[in-house]
């Protein structure tokens, strides 16, 4: 039912504020006198000491929800201590890469059936790894398969793209971060932060949702281009990657995701006049780099568009001409589910005007069951 929406993914964008929720209820604890504030992952807790001694976490998934495992990253790799490694389903298998008795092999899909996904699963059981379920469909073949796991809990997603599954399983592999970490004193404040961070995600993301006006505009005056790339690093190169999965996807329209540490060393070559980009540069350790990257895309004139956190236009503006996206600032491990969204509605809005289906987008199918 898509209620008084035009489109499920419509909805499923506009749904966020509580399907995160959701993906929260009964999972944080809010701490209080003598007691500090943590998470409780029921489907994880026997199996954290496990995890916390293995010899590194490989998280395994397809599409979006292998960019969910990106955005992550960071946090996971910062809390844990363990090395953090990432795996598109496909290549791990035609590689048949080395998976190992001591490794901890995290398999992330909205659906619980990708085919690549559950044979990366099947390939890994067979290799000794404890294996680790994150899916938003409790009794699929991956729930039912791994040795663990954390159920997603957004809700059904009819839409082909994947929107509010995306953010979720965000926020459950931040939630995973918090439970595998270790209480030190030295972390408690940050952890605290996060926790925080999350119990507001909710207001947040209901503020950013108030840009759908803006990005439709921004989806008129983008609707007739050829090509978009966006710019990201750090936390939100996961957001760059992601946000360009949209586009494409949906809008039909060619568009990359690009590390701007990467620029450099090919990317810049494609830039000109003509050409449409936009620079996630929210306010993280990695703004003063993004800063530079916008002045030398200014300097070859590409078309910009840069956003940003609120109130900080003016850090990132070089001159009038470029289009600045403001966004609310969170913690910042949990910034790119912020900074998804205008992108999610950009993409959805692109594809209405350019007359695309934006629920069942040519070629492609909601789970991906074969090979
Ligand atoms: C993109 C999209 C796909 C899926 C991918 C994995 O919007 O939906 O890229 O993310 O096919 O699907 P799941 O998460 O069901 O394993």
């Amino acid at each position: 039912n898509k209620g008084t929406y035009e489109h499920y993914m419509q909805k499923e964008i506009h749904e966020q504020p509580e399907s995160l929720k959701t993906t929260m209820r009964g999972r944080l604890i809010r701490g209080g006198f003598h007691k500090a504030k943590s998470v409780l992952l029921g489907g994880l807790k026997d199996h954290l000491k496990t995890i916390r001694r293995s010899r590194r976490i490989v998280f395994i998934g397809c599409g979006t929800s292998y960019n969910a495992a990106l955005a992550a990253r960071p946090i996971l790799e910062e809390l844990s201590g363990v090395p953090v490694t990432l795996e598109i389903a496909s290549d791990l298998l035609d590689r048949q890469g080395p998976i190992y008795r001591e490794d901890t092999a995290v398999f992330v899909s909205q659906s619980g059936e990708t085919a690549d996904t559950l044979h990366a699963l099947q390939y890994a059981l067979e290799n000794g790894a404890l294996c680790v379920g994150i899916t938003n469909t409790v009794g699929s073949a991956i729930a039912r398969n791994t040795h663990c796991g954390i159920h997603i809990n957004a809700g059904c997603e009819i839409g082909v793209a994947s929107t509010k599954a995306y953010t979720s399983q965000i926020v459950v592999m931040a939630m995973m971060a918090l439970a595998i970490g270790d209480d030190t004193i030295s972390s408690l404040s940050r952890r605290e932060a996060i926790i925080d961070g999350l119990f507001d995600l909710p207001n947040k993301v209901k503020e950013v949702l108030k840009l759908d006006q803006e990005m439709k505009d921004l989806a008129k005056q983008l609707m007739a281009e050829q090509s978009l790339l966006v710019f990201g690093r750090g936390y939100n190169y996961a957001t760059a990657l992601e946000g360009a999965l949209k586009v494409k996807e949906v809008a039909l329209m060619h568009s990359e995701g690009i590390l701007a540490g990467e620029m450099k060393h090919g990317p810049l070559a494609l830039v000109d006049e003509n050409l449409s980009i936009l620079v996630i540069a929210t306010h993280d350790a990695c703004f003063s780099k993004q800063q530079s990257v916008i002045q030398q895309l200014h300097a070859r004139k590409g078309r910009l568009i840069v956003m940003c956190s609120k109130g900080e236009a003016s850090l990132v503006c070089p001159s009038v001409s470029v289009r600045v996206i403001e966004v609310p600032q969170v913690e910042d491990c949990l910034q790119p589910v912020i900074n998804i969204i205008p992108l999610q509605l950009l993409s959805y809005h692109l594809t209405v005007l350019r007359g695309y289906n934006v629920d069942q987008p040519r070629n492609l199918a909601k789970s991906v069951t074969t090979q």
